[in-house]
């Protein structure tokens, strides 16, 4: 990384479409999508923004809005079609047009092997509660080292642990659609030793970049300074952040995660012994974080676990969370938030980045996603989200401060680099720097955020840029 990335970011199943094109297999998520459980948005990604044939203006575009890096994910179905066994060269194809149009207008792509899109037959036989998974992923990425290694020298193994077992297994909007924390704790698990396994067989293929994992990381607050309250925050810190990133930069669990496992009773017989081996060569090169929101805890006071969220943008199913004997989540009413009920916060990435620095202060951090979910509207061929430039500007003054203070970021992803298919939240939900006219033809359209990130970038750039070598 001999420059800041100044980039913006997408997942393959989001923009992508082209379900059935290339040789691809189907993947959790078009099965999901085609199914009765999707009944919150009921819409698929079957064309998403259609970035399969579009993706040379997509990334031309991401170009001459002055960006250097693309943050995109591999969809592991276009590669090896069945999750295991025969490769598609079609699909491998596909992934190296994208890589070489990132080189024609230079820009570095940052890959992630895994963003919640797993293929059916292995997600039939358990996902990742089953240990089968693990070693099928590390062949898979495998085969992305040895085909792509050339071209890629940044590398993300999986996309937020933390964030998809919750939705898979916490809240149940996510498939397998259940709720159930002990079977949340054993995917992670399979999740995190399959990210240390990629890493490790990275190093011995001896891989001429980096390689990290990407992980939504939160700087957990009190409204209250109790020791309650203190408790609160120590036991949220585990269930987000500490479960993934501990073992991910240090190559061992935080005994204090354990310890809280063991005494709720979980089974925990799926971690065996020679795994250890593994976590320790997985140790990441870098941590990606994916930052949002602030997590306002406070204490447990009785009940049963719930997990809900607000899916639909109307407010009828609140974000609520009680994690029996653990915390529960707070609300401050005096601060805004979007219609999802995401608070616009972005002192918290400040005060994350300064945590996470005191914790892990050898591990360089790449923020790789930050954005803000919104109902973009399209008038006169223009989208005016003067919101979504003043929630990236301030959350930028903040990095920029982190890193005045000591913190060592080496770069920033905007969520995302164009409108795209939003997980069960439906399509009316945008994050894009440029708008999809989804019901013309998928045109693209720059909206004011993307002209103000290129200025961003062109004329505050340079002071980004402190730390790297
Ligand atoms: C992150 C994911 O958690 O948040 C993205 O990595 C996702 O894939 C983004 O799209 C925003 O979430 P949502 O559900 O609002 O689209």
């Amino acid at each position: 990384m001999a420059k800041f990335l100044w980039g913006s970011a997408t997942a393959a199943y989001q923009c992508e479409g082209g379900w059935k094109e290339g040789g691809k297999g189907m993947s959790n998520w078009e099965t999901f999508c085609h199914s009765e459980k999707n009944v919150v948005n009921p819409v698929t990604g079957d064309v998403a923004s259609d970035h399969y044939h579009r993706y040379e203006e997509d990334i031309r575009m991401l170009s001459e809005g002055g960006q250097n890096a693309y943050r995109f994910s591999i969809a592991w179905t276009r590669i090896i079609p069945k999750g295991v066994g025969e490769r598609s060269r079609e699909g491998i194809e596909f992934y190296h047009r994208i890589l070489d149009t990132c080189k024609k207008y230079k820009v570095e792509p940052l890959v992630t092997l895994y963003h919640y899109d797993l293929p059916q037959g292995l997600f039939e036989k358990g996902g990742w509660e089953n240990r089968d998974t693990v070693q099928a992923y590390i062949e898979y990425a495998k085969v992305c080292f040895e085909e792509f290694g050339d071209k890629v020298k940044l590398w993300a193994t999986v996309n937020e642990p933390n964030y998809e077992t919750i939705c898979c297994y916490g809240r149940g909007n996510y498939p397998p659609n259940v709720q159930d924390l002990s079977r949340r704790w054993k995917a992670m698990y399979h999740l995190l030793l399959a990210s240390a396994g990629a890493v490790s067989a990275y190093k011995d293929m001896k891989g001429k970049g980096q390689i990290g994992i990407v992980s939504d990381s939160y700087s957990i607050e009190a409204l209250k300074d109790t020791p309650e309250y203190k408790e609160a925050i120590y036991m949220a810190d585990l269930f987000y952040n500490r479960c993934v990133n501990e073992v991910s930069v240090n190559g061992v669990y935080s005994q204090g995660f354990i310890d809280k496992l063991k005494s709720d009773g979980f089974d925990l017989s799926y971690m065996l012994e020679e795994d250890k081996e593994t976590f320790i060569k997985g140790k990441v090169d870098y941590l990606g974080i994916n930052a949002y929101d602030r997590t306002l805890v406070k204490p447990y006071s009785g009940g049963e676990t719930v997990m809900t969220a607000n899916n639909t943008g109307d407010g009828k199913t609140k974000n609520e969370t009680i994690i029996k004997g653990w915390f529960a989540l707070d609300e401050d009413p005096y601060t805004e938030k979007n219609a999802w009920g995401c608070e616009l916060y972005p002192k918290a990435v400040y005060n994350l980045l300064m945590q996470l620095k005191e914790i892990y202060p050898h591990t360089p951090i790449i923020i790789t996603e930050n954005g803000l979910g919104y109902y973009d509207k399209l008038e006169d061929g223009c989208v005016h989200d003067e919101y979504r430039v003043e929630f990236l500007k301030s959350y930028l003054e903040w990095i920029k401060k982190a890193i005045d203070d000591g913190c060592d970021v080496r770069g920033y992803f905007v969520w995302s680099t164009m409108d795209l298919y939003s997980w069960i939240n439906g399509y009316k939900k945008r994050y894009g720097l440029v708008y999809v006219d989804y019901d013309n033809d998928n045109n693209r359209i720059p909206k004011d955020s993307y002209y103000w990130y290129k200025q961003y970038i062109l004329s505050e750039g340079e002071k980004f840029n402190a730390k790297i070598q």
